[in-house]
């Protein structure tokens, strides 16, 4: 099977390494440190199966345009995808199947949307309604930075026309858990649970990022909860999206607040987590490529399988992350970390000047290693850590250390 996978990030470099296990892939448009990529448009690429990867070509119908072609597509149409697109309308999903999520409301207007903040205990959660790479949520102790920032965002000053409606939410709290589940159009299975770490510092300070390392399997996560939250979650929502025409084939990644009442859903995204793909996909024992044809297909019919390593990824970025990341810096050491034992280093925003690396994003690499435990995964992905430097490099040093609370 030829695979073609869309996207350039370093989501995208591991689901091309699990893929490349049992199918031939080419990546676009890929990056100079994503072995296989072209430059050459989805559209024009002739392959058997097509995996798109980030959520705004989804959120822009790549996936029906190909379908449109009579290709074989693994990732939700637009309709779909909305999930992602609208935060108030999947809110709106989620209470229509009757998923345990926290009460919400919907606002374009500041008073009516600072009433309703005023009748919430805090502490305070206020969210974009469309897509902001994850920087569009804030949580917060301050009622009076709360309300600021419904201001902010509703007046457009924030995030422009993505933040012009904002949901506002009864804070959660518990660990958080990101289940990523292969969707068929009509049933699910999940694969193996993953704990991801948003906030940019250290016992989690720092503002919120697309994500700054994470780790799997979840060893205080059995396959209980991962059932529960198919068949209560995950599964309802396959139904109602049916019902309402959407045929979802792709990824639906459930991203969950473990709470003392059990589980509960914060969010959808309709894509494999980044980077929760570089711990989850490395442990992919099956056929990947196999799997993702199936639902594409509209029927799975392969069991998930995975190999009881663990993996720890950790995500160096760059300075000024997540607001204004400087790009350009030469960066040391990344092949000698990439030829470690036990250890892959994903380029989730890298180029090439001449003989050398250099930072092309803010989310620059992704260290992953793998160990016998989360312990020994954790030791691996800082020993190559530790190998790779540049000027301004950020990263967390307590990934995966704290495993029974998570992020
Ligand atoms: P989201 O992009 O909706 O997943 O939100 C980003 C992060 O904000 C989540 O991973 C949580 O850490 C936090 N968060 C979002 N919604 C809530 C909530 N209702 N209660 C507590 N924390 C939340
Ligand atoms: N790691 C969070 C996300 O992919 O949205």
């Amino acid at each position: 099977m030829n695979v073609c996978v869309v996207g350039s990030g370093g989501r995208e470099h591991a689901l091309a390494v699990a893929l490349g296990r049992t199918a031939g892939v080419v990546v676009t448009p890929g990056s100079p440190g994503i072995p296989g990529s072209v430059a050459t448009p989805p559209e024009e690429v002739d392959a058997d199966l097509y995996v798109i990867g980030p959520e705004t070509p989804l959120v822009d119908g790549l996936a029906d345009r190909l379908r449109a072609a009579g290709r074989l597509v693994f990732g939700p149409g637009a309709d779909g995808a909305r999930l992602e697109g609208s935060k108030a309308w999947m809110k709106e999903v989620l209470q229509e199947a009757g998923v345990p999520t926290a009460a919400y409301g919907a606002f374009t207007d500041v008073d009516p949307a600072l009433a309703f903040l005023r009748t919430l205990p805090g502490p305070w959660v206020v969210k974009t309604d469309g897509l902001a790479a994850g920087k569009g949520v804030l949580v917060t102790d301050s009622f009076d930075e709360a309300a600021a920032d419904v201001v902010a965002k509703l007046s457009g000053q924030a995030f422009g026309d993505a933040g012009r409606r904002v949901v506002i939410e009864e804070w959660l709290d518990g660990p958080e858990l990101s289940l990523l589940c292969v969707c068929d159009g009509r049933t699910a299975v999940a694969l193996a649970p993953a704990q991801d770490f948003k906030r940019l510092a250290d016992g989690d300070a720092g503002p919120n990022t697309g994500g700054m390392g994470a780790y799997s399997p979840v060893p205080f996560v059995g396959p209980d909860i991962v059932d529960e939250v198919l068949e209560q979650s995950v599964k309802p929502t396959l139904a109602s999206l049916r019902a309402r025409g959407v045929d979802y084939r792709g990824v639906l990644y459930a991203g969950l607040m473990l709470t003392s009442a059990g589980p509960k859903m914060l969010e959808y995204n309709v894509r494999f987590g980044d980077p929760e793909a570089q711990v989850v996909l490395p442990r992919y024992a099956g056929d990947l490529a196999q799997l993702l044809a199936e639902a594409a297909g509209g029927r799975i019919e392969s069991e998930p399988a995975f190999d009881d390593r663990a993996a720890v990824t950790v995500v160096l970025a760059a300075e000024g992350y997540p607001l204004h990341p400087r790009t350009g810096d030469v960066i040391e050491g990344l092949d000698k970390a990439d030829g470690l034992p036990g250890v892959t280093v994903f380029r989730a925003g890298v180029a090439r000047r001449g003989d050398e690396w250099v930072t092309a994003g803010g989310r620059v690499l992704n260290v992953t290693g793998m160990g016998d435990d989360v312990a020994g995964a954790r030791a691996t992905a800082y020993e190559a850590v530790s190998a790779i430097s540049w000027p301004g490099m950020q990263y967390r040093t307590d990934i995966a250390q704290r495993v029974h609370s998570g992020s």
